[in-house]
């Protein structure tokens, strides 16, 4: 069913910023990942990983499947915010992403450290606070409002999205 898919993916979102969290987080985000060490490089291209599936698969799944069924409903309001951060998620991972790229080539400078946890956390504060909204707002109560049938097409139709462009 699509509510259970679009949860998984919001929790394993969740589950790589929580690992950046305490790793490099302590309150401010700022100790200097090292790419040349496994466990980091490790958790910077999970990073770089769910960055890209955000971009290429959730996002638009949402905005294209999911979102205009629910104005349908009435929903208006709630998903045009929900697309305006979208909007900003992408900004902010259009930053984050070639920074990332450099640092698994070359590792972190100064200046491209600071620029990158700048980012960084601004991109986690955002989209926990996004994950909450749908979480609380749509995934709890989408059963209830489109009906097993269409959660269940909805899921063959995303299915078939994350199939093609993997
Ligand atoms: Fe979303
Ligand atoms: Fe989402």
């Amino acid at each position: 069913m699509i509510d259970a898919m679009l949860h998984e993916d919001h929790v394993a979102t969740l589950d790589i910023i929580n690992k950046l969290e305490v790793r490099i987080g302590n309150g401010k985000w700022d100790r200097r990942l090292e790419p040349s060490v496994p466990s980091d490089r490790l958790l910077l291209e999970a990073l770089i990983a769910m960055m890209d599936s955000e971009v290429r698969h959730h996002l638009p799944f949402e905005e294209k499947e999911l979102f205009p069924k629910l104005d349908d409903f009435g929903f208006e309001d709630v998903t045009g915010m929900l697309f305006d951060e979208h909007e900003a998620i992408r900004s902010l991972i259009a930053s984050l992403r070639p920074l990332s790229d450099a640092a698994l080539a070359g590792g972190f400078r100064e200046d491209s450290w600071k620029a990158f946890h700048g980012f960084l956390a601004d991109l986690a504060g955002l989209v926990i606070f996004h994950i909450q909204k749908e979480e609380m707002g749509i995934i709890s109560r989408l059963r209830m409002l489109l009906g097993p049938d269409e959660c269940q097409e909805m899921a063959s139709t995303y299915t078939a999205l994350l199939s093609k462009s993997r």
